[in-house]
């Protein structure tokens, strides 16, 4: 997307699909947030071992705080020149402050944060796999909603 030539039919459209689902994600997010905050905690399961539990705590934190600086970072890109950002083309997400942003630091911060996130995705993936796979428990089945337990 940050490749392609002005030429290219997908120089405007590119940009205008991933701000229009990062908005989308927001939404999404906010309401997961929303139903987590409302919901009773879930316990670890009894054979998880403390630096597991820790392990998962410090993941699932950094995913959130991943997400929330992705957000600020891409709305930041979208919208320094003052431009509100077209979410799908069925509203408008207004842009709130107008600042310089040619030395593109947020660019920066938000590619180095998604490049980070997506690590984090494979990592807690690979967890999940380990809990179902190698220690044969009930994580993946409660992260999916199949759990009996
Ligand atoms: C989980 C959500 C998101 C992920 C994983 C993500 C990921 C990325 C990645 C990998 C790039 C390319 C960075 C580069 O190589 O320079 C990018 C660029 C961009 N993103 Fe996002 N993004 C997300 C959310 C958003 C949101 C919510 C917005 C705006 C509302 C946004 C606006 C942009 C813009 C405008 C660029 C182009 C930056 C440039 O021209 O340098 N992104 N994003």
């Amino acid at each position: 997307m940050v490749e392609l030539d002005y030429y290219h039919q997908w120089y405007q459209t590119a940009p205008h699909w991933h701000r229009s689902f990062g908005v989308l994600l927001i939404i999404i997010t906010m309401f997961r947030l929303i139903i987590k905050v409302s919901q009773s905690k879930v316990e670890p399961l009894i054979n998880h071992k403390v630096w597991e539990k820790f392990l998962a705590k410090l993941i699932h934190l950094a995913l959130y705080f991943g997400l929330l600086v992705l957000f600020v970072s891409g709305y930041l890109i979208s919208t320094a020149d003052g431009e509100s950002i077209k979410v799908f083309n069925w509203f408008e997400l207004p842009a709130i402050l107008e600042f310089d942003d040619s030395d593109d630091l947020a660019g920066l911060i938000h590619k180095w944060v998604a490049y980070l996130l997506i690590g984090l995705v494979v990592f807690h993936v690979l967890g999940a796999l380990k809990h179902h796979f190698i220690d044969k428990d009930e994580t993946l089945l409660r992260m999916i909603g199949r759990s009996k337990k």
